[in-house]
């Protein structure tokens, strides 16, 4: 049942576990809650922030509007021939417990992206990617309405203006759409993706190549390189790995010959991992806030920390980075 809660905590629907309050909290199951909500003008005037599993959000202060959380389930085939399968997934869904249903199904392409924190809704918005793949690889459509007309609206991927941690969510649609259902399109023939990183070599240690050793090796790995967000608060990488042009590349390789790069549309992606790491973060803790021990992206909060003391360590680590390396880093994480 879907319920107007006023004054409500979000400290269980954000993963650095920041005590903040919204003025207004709305959950809902079907869509239709949610379309009678705007019927009777619940939003008019009001700020909307739509609300995933909150695992790439930093709240700094209390949120004066209005918090829309869809716990819109069920995963349903839609579609299917020889090759393919297309499921239509709540936005509700926890994104790992959906990788899951499909490994166990035989149904591939998402397998790399096991783990990842959040909810089916939130992973077209950010363009979740990890370990070679991105969601908008296997995203057919996605579905949404509109809080200002409560129109319902089907959008192709072509259409969703995907790019590396961005979608047109993030920008031309930001605060107008809540995203209801996802579209997918999985292979029902196995094609491993495994060049990146150590993936190769954790598989080797487990078995051989099949799509549940992939998922196995993917859980491994960032369980041994990330903290999970139910026992330590943060939100994966807080910085996006910055895109820069050759000259600045250029000038750092002269004193680092160890430095990854890969090359990306508009110039060479860095690690900003590594760029924070040589700055000496890794490991670093100050107060109840720090700097994760094995993955120098990730920022934690050791309990108790506001949003303010989060933010004033990333921004001491964006400072010092510019100031060695001349390299700006943009958060992936957003600031409420
Ligand atoms: N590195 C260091 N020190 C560090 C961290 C990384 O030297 O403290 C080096 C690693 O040794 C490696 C390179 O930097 O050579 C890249 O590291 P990693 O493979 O861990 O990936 P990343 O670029 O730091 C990105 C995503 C992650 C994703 C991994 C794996 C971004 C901002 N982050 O991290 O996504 O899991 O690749 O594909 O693109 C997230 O978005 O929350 C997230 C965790």
């Amino acid at each position: 049942m879907a319920e107007l809660i006023k004054e409500y905590s979000l400290k269980k629907h954000n993963s650095f576990g920041v005590d903040v309050k919204c003025s207004y909290f709305f959950s809902f199951t079907e869509e239709d809650e949610l379309l009678d909500l705007i019927k009777d003008n619940h939003l008019l005037g009001r700020d909307v922030l739509v609300l995933g599993g909150g695992s790439n959000l930093l709240f700094v202060e209390d949120y004066k509007g209005l918090v829309i959380y869809p716990e819109v389930m069920g995963i349903d085939v839609v579609d299917e021939n020889n090759e393919n399968i297309v499921l239509r997934v709540g936005a509700g869904v926890g994104w790992d417990e959906f990788v899951e249903y499909t490994v166990n199904n035989d149904w591939s392409g998402l397998e790399n992206l096991s783990l990842v924190p959040g909810n089916v809704g939130a992973s077209p918005v950010q363009n979740i990617g990890a370990y070679g793949v991105e969601v908008c690889d296997c995203i057919y459509s996605v579905e949404a309405i509109n809080v200002e007309t409560g129109e319902k609206i089907e959008i192709l991927k072509e259409d969703c203006d995907f790019g590396y941690r961005h979608s047109i969510f993030k920008t031309d649609f930001k605060k107008m759409f809540v995203v209801t259902y996802v579209n997918f399109i999985l292979n029902k023939s196995f094609e491993p993706n495994i060049e990146y990183g150590s993936i190769k070599s954790e598989i080797e240690k487990i078995g051989k190549i099949s799509l549940r050793n992939v998922r196995n090796a993917i859980v491994s790995i960032r369980e041994s390189k990330l903290p999970d967000p139910k026992l330590i608060g943060n939100a994966g990488s807080f910085f996006k790995n910055p895109i820069v042009d050759e000259r600045i590349v250029s000038l750092i390789r002269e004193n680092y010959n160890d430095m990854p790069e890969y090359s990306a549309v508009g110039g060479i992606k860095l690690s900003a991992g590594w760029l924070i790491d040589k700055c000496g973060w890794k490991g670093y803790k100050k107060g109840n806030v720090g700097v994760h021990k094995e993955q120098a992206l990730v920022l934690i909060n050791y309990g108790g920390a506001s949003g303010m003391e989060i933010l004033s360590l990333a921004n001491e680590i964006k400072k010092s980075v510019f100031m060695k390396f001349g390299v700006n880093l943009d958060m992936e994480v957003l600031t409420i």
